[in-house]
């Protein structure tokens, strides 16, 4: 291929991101100066940040700038390396966005991943995805034999993992919150939760106090609004609320507040946020940890491919719209026969 097709943020969407938000151009694949590195992009992650960063605001990323290529994470292969501890034929992971070809700058940072591995894994349960679940159930959720977890965003691609993460661990009761009943359906007969609520057919508060009735020990927020003021209200004392993400904020110009967080005061609770750039240096723990229970079955997970970079927009919007089940992600090309 000599060219690189390239999708550009050129206006700052409001609400889903249309068309109009974006530009496909298509550019010389780049040349290399010492230090660079030339990958082509095989699979990209859909997550719901990639939203967030299209905002105005910066966030834990800066925002991308107006005419900068949509950023997302991914996995691509080397083409050509001008820069030490990368050689053609390796797979790597980092941010390459929407685009064919990715160049990487010293500046940029990239992991070198081994082969081996599909590139759907190394973007889902190997990735940032699935590490997530464990690092946010682990070390902020920290589910003690017994206790009851409820994991909104049950049927996504981290809720998921958390949830069985939750099991492995001795939770007494998971309990998943989703948008379909196909989702809870899923979540509860496939992947082993208690039960699952369908948030936009159910009462959430009274399903939450029939399948929890002793209250809720962690939750593990993926959606934030109106669904964790329900929570808020059913926690018990020491309660423990992982705050991984919050997608129903994400498209919204203004946020709805929460009117119960003072229940974090009567019920001595904690409510923390973490982002998984912080535990880099620790994914491969999460990894060993995640393989063997991946290998026996004991944790699955569900990862939809979408051919076609042109679809990478249709894909992120999916994540809002709830039209997938498990991990989303978007095939760009395929890996060399080598
Ligand atoms: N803290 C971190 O470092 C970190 C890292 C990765 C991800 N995250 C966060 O984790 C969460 C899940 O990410 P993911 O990649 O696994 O996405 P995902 O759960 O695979 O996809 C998003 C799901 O959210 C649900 N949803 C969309 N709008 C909603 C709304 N208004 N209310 C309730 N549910 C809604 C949809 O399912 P339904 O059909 O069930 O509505 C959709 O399928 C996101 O909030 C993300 O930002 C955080």
């Amino acid at each position: 291929m000599t060219v690189n097709r390239r999708i550009l943020l050129v206006a700052r969407p409001d609400g889903l991101v249309s068309n109009d938000c974006l530009q496909h151009v298509e550019e010389p694949v780049p040349t290399l100066a010492d230090g660079e590195v030339l990958v082509r992009v095989l699979c990209l992650s859909v997550d719901p940040t990639n939203r967030v960063w299209m905002r105005e605001e910066d966030s834990y990323l800066p925002a991308v700038r107006i005419g900068e290529v949509v950023r997302a994470a991914g996995l691509g292969e080397v083409v050509e390396s001008r820069r030490e501890g990368f050689a053609a034929g390796d797979l790597v992971m980092g941010l390459p966005g929407w685009q064919d070809y990715w160049k990487l700058t010293s500046e940029d940072s990239a992991q070198v991943v081994p082969p081996g591995i599909p590139a759907e894994d190394m973007l889902s349960i190997y990735g940032a995805t699935g590490v997530t679940a464990y690092f946010g159930l682990l070390e902020i959720g920290r589910p003690q034999p017994g206790e009851t977890v409820v994991v909104s965003g049950a049927a996504g691609g981290v809720g998921s993992v958390a949830g069985q993460l939750a099991r492995v661990k001795g939770a007494g009761r998971v309990v998943g919150i989703a948008g379909t009943d196909e989702k809870c359906r899923w979540v509860v007969e496939d992947l082993g939760f208690d039960a699952c609520i369908n948030y936009k057919t159910e009462d959430v508060a009274e399903r939450l106090r029939e399948t929890c009735p002793d209250g809720i020990d962690v939750y593990f927020d993926n959606v934030g609004g109106e669904i964790l003021d329900e929570v808020l209200n059913q926690i018990t004392i020491g309660a423990r609320i992982v705050m991984c993400g919050a997608i129903s904020e994400y498209t919204r110009s203004e946020s709805p507040g929460l009117k119960n967080y003072t229940s974090l005061i009567m019920q001595r609770a904690r409510m923390e946020g973490f982002i998984i750039l912080d535990y880099l240096d620790r994914f491969v723990d999460a990894i060993m940890e995640l393989a063997p229970l991946v290998a026996d079955g004991t944790i699955k997970y569900n990862v939809e491919v979408v051919d076609g970079l042109e679809l990478a927009p249709d894909a992120l919007n999916r994540l809002f719209t709830g039209e997938h089940t498990g991990k989303l992600v978007v095939r760009v090309s395929e890996a060399s026969a080598s």
